[in-house]
């Protein structure tokens, strides 16, 4: 695809991401459904790398769900070693390119204290970081997003009355973060998953057959394009 096709001055300041299809990348090669998650990290990287190319703000990838527990052991084993090794390998490279990561989701005892320290270590080298937040959605859940806000508010002690959309906005898990303005969703579901429930409200949503370890940029490009295609209307009428 043309690069030039893409309007400069409109590219969605938030992109979110359901990394979807590892599984059945692999099983249709033969493989364990494991070594899709190995291939997912060259999608996610140039995923990454797209994004910076744009000029894209906020990238934000589903990592594991809070569902994702269901999985047999070994398969949730394995996510929990993969994803602190990526950090630890990558972390570096992130930072390099001027990106700050974040993390998104619940710190329970199910996550193993070795991938909770990787987290904080990569969030603290790359905070000062400008040119692009990538969130890691992992052990995250919108509804357990939902709840856990409304649990602070209550903490708090905050008057009924003075709950309103921005009260709960503030307490999400990152009241800095813009809503996504564009959701794309590999592997042909046409589903939510969880993912981002109050944040995705008005964002467009973009579903492409393309199993997670085959996407690239130019993937990410066509959902842009698509994306500046769309109109946007926010429940009111056009100009
Ligand atoms: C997405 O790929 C990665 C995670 C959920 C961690 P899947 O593992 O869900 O792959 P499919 O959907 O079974 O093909
Ligand atoms: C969503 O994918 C979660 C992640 C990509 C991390 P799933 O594969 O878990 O979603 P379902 O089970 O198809 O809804
Ligand atoms: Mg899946």
């Amino acid at each position: 695809m043309d690069l030039d096709q893409i309007d400069r001055r409109r590219i969605p300041v938030h992109i979110a991401c359901v990394m979807d299809g590892n599984g059945r990348w692999a099983t249709t090669r033969g493989l364990p459904r494991t070594e899709g998650h190995a291939a997912g990290e060259e999608a996610l990287f140039d995923a990454v790398e797209g994004a910076l190319e744009l000029g894209v703000k906020w990238l934000t990838v589903y990592a594991f769900s809070t569902e994702n527990w269901r999985r047999p052991p070994d398969e949730v084993r394995y996510l929990m070693r993969f994803n602190e090794s990526l950090l630890s390998r990558r972390r570096n490279e992130l930072h390099d390119l001027g990106v700050r990561i974040r993390f998104a989701g619940r710190r329970d005892w199910r996550v193993p204290k070795s991938v909770l320290r990787q987290m904080d270590e990569a969030a603290e080298l790359t905070k000062r970081n400008k040119k692009m937040t990538l969130t890691i959605a992992f052990n995250y859940g919108g509804r357990a997003e939902i709840v856990d806000a409304v649990r602070a508010l209550v903490a708090e002690g905050v008057k009924p009355e003075k709950i309103d959309e921005k009260a709960i906005a503030k307490h999400l898990y990152d009241p800095t973060m813009p809503d996504p303005d564009l959701m794309v969703r590999t592997s042909g579901e046409h589903r939510i998953s969880n993912f981002l429930l109050w944040e995705l409200a008005y964002s467009e949503l973009i579903f492409t057959d393309v199993l997670w370890p085959d996407f690239r940029r130019e993937h990410l490009f066509e959902a842009v394009l698509e994306f500046q295609r769309r109109d946007r209307r926010f429940g009111g009428v056009d100009s």
